[in-house]
């Protein structure tokens, strides 16, 4: 499938998949919809303690170096696990650039560098309070004991792909969840949110980023 590396509105980029007329993230705006659904609206919820990570779909890295530059200021000591089928290849994510979005030159791009180059199915410190791993993995087919304090679901949309929007893979999230956990998405689609709450989860609709009304965030009960 083509693949393109386009800018969004707020300046950074993201992949675009024309054939399926869908982007690793939001065209109004990548960086700020990853700050708004995944840190204001899933990470902000903690503070001061060590919080266990669930990424759906890591993609580009970006959620992962927002959390990890966003971590300290909430003296938080993260333990960051994603989920990924099909990586991105190092030439398409050296071209989105994103190490510049740390904001501290060259140290900013070492830590983009290392989410990237760490090897899969390994836990690997990133920095002291910041520790990845990666496993490579169709998120149908994950499953884990309640392990995680918070879910980030960031797959394809269910336009393009229903079936990582099914409460059988909602499921397999609540099961990962500790009991108060939550799961946030960009999506507020009716039939998502109705297939949250079948399998058990509390679900509010908040305002969504730029260019979209409403996400949802979900609670583990
Ligand atoms: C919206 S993008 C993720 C964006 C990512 N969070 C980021 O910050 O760049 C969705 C991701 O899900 C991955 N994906 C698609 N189908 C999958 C599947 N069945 N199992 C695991 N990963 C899948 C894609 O390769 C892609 O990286």
């Amino acid at each position: 499938m083509e693949r393109r590396i386009v800018r969004t509105a707020d300046g950074s980029m993201t992949i675009q998949l024309p054939q399926w007329q869908e982007q690793y993230h939001s065209l109004h705006g990548a960086l700020q919809e990853s700050r708004h659904v995944f840190i204001r609206h899933g990470l902000h919820n903690f503070s001061r303690r060590s919080v266990d990570i669930l990424e759906v779909g890591f993609g580009t890295g970006l959620n992962a170096l927002v959390t990890l530059l966003e971590a300290p200021d909430l003296d938080l000591s993260v333990g960051y696990t994603a989920l990924e089928a099909f990586p991105v290849g190092e030439a398409e994510w050296q071209a989105l650039g994103y190490g510049a979005l740390a904001g501290k030159g060259a140290e900013g791009e070492a830590l983009f560098h290392a989410l990237h180059r760490a090897p899969w199915g390994q836990q690997c410190p990133i920095t002291p309070e910041f520790t990845l791993h990666k496993i490579l993995t169709d998120f149908r087919e994950f499953s884990s004991q309640p392990a995680f304090d918070l879910v980030y679901f960031d797959a394809f949309g269910a336009r393009v792909q229903p079936e990582l929007w099914t409460e059988d893979v909602f499921a397999r999230m609540y099961q990962a969840l500790r009991p108060g956990g939550f799961l946030v998405t960009y999506s507020a689609r009716g039939s998502v949110r109705r297939a949250m709450q079948a399998v058990g989860f509390r679900t509010e609709r908040l305002p969504g980023p730029p260019g979209k009304r409403e996400m949802l965030r979900a609670q583990k009960c």
